[in-house]
């Protein structure tokens, strides 16, 4: 097993497991020398990074470039590159995917399902690939569900996430991010999960670990924040606070 890996494994009952995403050389580098477990080249760079209104529009070229970028500036940091829309319709597509994505020098994949991606993450892992899985919310789901929705609101949302968790796992993957999902939903499948479970917008406290979108953390993208994270920084205002004062101070010939 990938050292990285097994260092993952290693924590869950142990200490939180951090993990947050990257989208370039800087960013990367920065997370990697502060000491995060992971970092996820997430298709949320189609939102944060490239300015589309979701995901869905991000393709595998897209990935394969911001992958190569972060791969080369993580040293510790487990590299997790996520699967775009549409480039893991089926198991054998899951495999070529996931391939092509390892030869940017990244560690492991990300893919969004649950039951319904068993087998995709099935054919990955056997190629000796590791899988993280995504459960819960999945944005690329964003049109076919009309917008973003908690889930694990009833008892039979919960069953079916639980029963999403056990099929990942089943298939061999690592570890399972749970997105926005009702906290007691979240808690009850990391009770119940094999695999460690990492949460973003799933309450505090309720998985093994926390993963956070760089630019929602470091107050990167002020156009949108989502409610449950409180920035720690406030880069946006930094930077345009720097672009005036330089232009302010430029000077004109001769002057
Ligand atoms: O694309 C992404 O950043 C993600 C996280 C929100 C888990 O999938």
């Amino acid at each position: 097993m990938n050292p990285k890996i097994e260092k993952i494994l290693s924590l869950r009952g142990v200490r939180p497991i951090a993990e947050i995403t990257a989208y370039d050389y800087p960013n990367a580098r920065l997370a990697d020398e502060a000491g995060i477990d992971m970092i996820l080249v997430g298709d949320s760079l189609g939102m944060v990074v490239m300015g589309y209104p979701d995901t869905t529009h991000v393709t595998l070229e897209d990935m394969l470039h911001h992958g190569r970028m972060v791969a080369r500036a993580a040293k510790n940091a487990l590299v997790i590159l996520d699967m775009p829309i549409h480039t893991f319709d089926t198991p054998q597509q899951a495999l070529e995917t996931a391939r092509r994505m390892m030869e940017t020098g990244v560690d492991a994949v990300k893919l969004e399902g649950g039951a319904d991606k068993e087998e995709h993450i099935r054919a990955i892992v056997d190629a000796g690939i590791p899988v993280q899985a995504h459960i819960g919310l999945l944005p690329q789901k964003v049109k076919e569900e009309g917008g973003y929705h908690m889930k694990g609101k009833t008892d039979e949302e919960a069953a079916a996430l639980l029963r999403d968790m056990q099929a990942v796992a089943r298939a061999g993957a690592f570890s399972v991010v749970i997105e926005c999902t009702r906290k007691g939903a979240a808690a009850d499948i990391t009770a119940a999960s094999p695999i460690p479970t990492i949460g973003i917008g799933a309450g505090h406290g309720t998985c093994d670990g926390e993963v956070c979108v760089f630019h929602d953390l470091v107050g990167g993208f002020p156009w949108f924040v989502p409610s449950f994270i409180t920035p720690k920084a406030n880069i946006a205002a930094e930077i345009t606070r720097a672009i005036k004062e330089w232009s302010a101070e430029l000077t004109m010939p001769g002057k």
